[in-house]
């Protein structure tokens, strides 16, 4: 598709946004406390979830964002359900628990690719890093999945600069690019800029996945401190009483913005992520209705001087 990029340095070809399927799945199937069931509100449909994937595959949007974690497989086990036949791209994560060690990759490898129903998963992601999980030896298996076909590039999510280094350099000595680190990136977080990650991701030729790109849904202008979003979410940042001001500061920006090029809120912010070099955005989207907006942000181009106006209204 137009603006097709590769994955980091893999011959993995992306398209230029995702979608990510965190809250997508049975929530019936859900364990009663887990985050994918409770953080957004009530969860979509099958048919919801099915539209949506529709919508962004005519737009060429075709990687989906899951992990082990997600639902406590339901997401994966929605993922496989709608793309059974279906030439998309599958990102993943491992561990499937908290607390699993790298020794359960092998075994947490293997679930997952029976959930989303394939041989192999186009790309597979370290999810967070955590003490007890050395970056080495989590790598050192990564390479295993990758000689026996079932991974196709390796990334990590919520690596430092340093951990990125290292996951980079350990998987160099088995011949293999580090293809991404996916991390929280949008108008009202920009950490990745600031905390050596952005910069490392540039060097290394490592893509970063900006996951929240939309804020959690704070950045499509239709929360504010009278009308909170569902879920767990809004006792959080973005949307606690004392982020508001950022909030409906950004949110005015981008209203002007949208009003000038007759587009919506959302897409202003997708928009602002799409156009930083190397940034690949996952936006949620809970049916069709939100994927049609958010792949519509393909279809446009801000100015370098609206670019600094909606960074400056979150510097
Ligand atoms: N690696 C990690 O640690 C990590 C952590 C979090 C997420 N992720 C990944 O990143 C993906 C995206 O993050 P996210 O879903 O948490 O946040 P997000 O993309 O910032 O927000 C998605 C939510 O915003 C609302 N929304 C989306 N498009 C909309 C539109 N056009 N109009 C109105 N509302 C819209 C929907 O919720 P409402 O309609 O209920 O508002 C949707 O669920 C996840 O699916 C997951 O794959 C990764």
């Amino acid at each position: 598709m137009t603006g097709s990029r590769t994955l980091g340095r893999t011959d993995v070809r992306v398209p230029p946004m995702g979608v990510g399927a965190m809250v997508w799945g049975d929530p019936t199937s859900m364990p009663r406390w887990n985050p994918a069931r409770n953080a957004y509100g009530p969860t979509s449909s099958l048919a919801d979830q099915r539209a949506a994937l529709a919508v962004c595959l005519n737009a060429g949007v075709n990687m989906l964002d899951t992990a082990a974690m997600y639902g406590a497989g339901a997401s994966e086990r929605r993922v496989g359900e709608l793309t059974v036949g279906v030439d998309v791209l599958v990102a993943t994560k491992f561990p499937a628990r908290f607390l699993a060690g790298a020794g359960s990759l092998p075994r947490t490898l293997e679930a997952s690719l029976r959930r989303l129903r394939r041989e192999s998963v186009d790309l597979y992601q370290v999810h967070y890093p955590v003490p007890w999980m050395s970056i080495p030896k989590v790598m050192d298996l990564m390479a295993e999945a990758v000689a026996a076909g079932k991974v196709r590039a390796v990334g990590v999510s919520n690596f430092s600069a340093k951990q990125m280094r290292e996951a980079h350099a350990a998987l160099a000595r088995h011949g293999l690019p580090l293809a991404s680190n996916q991390v929280q990136y949008s108008l009202l977080h920009r950490a990745p800029e600031t905390n050596g990650v952005l910069e490392a991701c540039r060097e290394l030729g490592v893509t970063l996945i900006a996951y929240m790109p939309l804020a959690s849904g704070a950045l499509t202008g239709k929360y504010s401190s009278t009308n909170r979003p569902a879920g767990w979410r809004q006792y959080r940042a973005p949307f606690r009483s004392k982020d508001m001001p950022r909030l409906e500061r950004v949110n005015a920006v981008q209203r002007q913005l949208a009003e000038r090029y007759g587009r919506t809120p959302s897409q202003i912010a997708l928009r602002w992520v799409l156009q930083q070099p190397d940034v690949l955005p996952i936006p949620g989207a809970k049916n069709a209705r939100q994927a049609t907006e958010n792949v519509s942000a393909l279809s446009f181009e801000l100015t370098q001087s609206d670019l600094a106006a909606l960074s400056a209204a979150t510097d």
